[in-house]
């Protein structure tokens, strides 16, 4: 006889996008139901029995928003919004996928340390473009750009820019190197302070399942690396 499943399900936000894909297939892998994330159309929440979790799917910062008001129990977000927006979350694990890195970037060949002048920095991370400088003491100028950063100093808005780069393409297919390397990035999972305390037993279940589940991938991947 199926036992029905009284508690209130576990709220799961993640973050919708490029790192939708690999959340995906982490908990396909450790068995969760996501056959509502993988046909979506325009449904926003999915359930899944397995763990009695409630997938929701937003924007990464608000997988913050919604963690730090504790409306959600665990989130699935990016370091790189996790820099920008310093939210009261506790960061649980790295989830190893996504992995990219934030750098100075701007056009090929040109020095920008060079020049007296106060240079101009365009990001779609404000913040985390001034701590960058703010380390080094150099004094810039922000502007703030809402994607396609890549642009702005190609149409001459700004100098350089502070941006993601995963694969690099985007920079050399528009004649933009990197400069500097500023930090690694990946995915992060996130945890509501006082839904670790209440729920201790649920989250540890899923967190101690997708822990398993990254080792097995390093290890195949590993395999895989030796074998070509
Ligand atoms: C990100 C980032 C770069 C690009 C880097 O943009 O801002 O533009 O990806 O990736 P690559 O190194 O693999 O080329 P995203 O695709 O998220 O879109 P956006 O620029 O519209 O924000």
């Amino acid at each position: 006889m199926k036992c029905l499943d009284t508690r209130k399900p576990l709220k799961i936000a993640l973050t919708k996008g490029r790192i939708e894909k690999n959340a995906v297939e982490i908990f396909k892998a450790i068995g969760a139901d996501c056959r509502g994330l993988e046909n979506k159309g325009r449904k926003l929440i999915f359930h899944d029995d397995r763990y009695n979790v409630d997938f929701v799917l937003v924007k990464a910062p608000d997988v913050l928003t919604y963690v730090e008001h504790g409306v959600v129990d665990i989130g699935i977000v990016g370091k790189d919004t996790m820099m920008e927006f310093d939210k009261n979350c506790y960061e649980l694990m790295d989830l190893k996928f996504g992995k990219c890195k934030f750098a100075l970037a701007g056009p090929k060949g040109k020095n920008f340390y060079e020049g007296y002048s106060r240079k101009k920095i365009a990001t779609k991370y404000p913040h985390v473009a001034r701590s960058y400088f703010k380390k080094l003491g150099f004094d810039i100028e922000i502007i703030k750009i809402e994607g396609s950063v890549e642009l702005a100093p190609i149409l001459g808005l700004s100098d350089a820019i502070v941006d993601i780069v995963e694969t690099g393409t985007t920079l050399k297919e528009n004649g933009l190197e990197v400069y500097n390397d500023i930090c690694d990035i990946s995915t992060r999972l996130i945890v509501n302070t006082a839904s670790l305390k209440m729920k201790k037993m649920e989250i540890e279940d899923i967190v101690d399942r997708l822990k398993e589940e990254i080792v097995k991938k390093e290890q195949s991947d590993k395999s895989k690396e030796v074998i070509s």
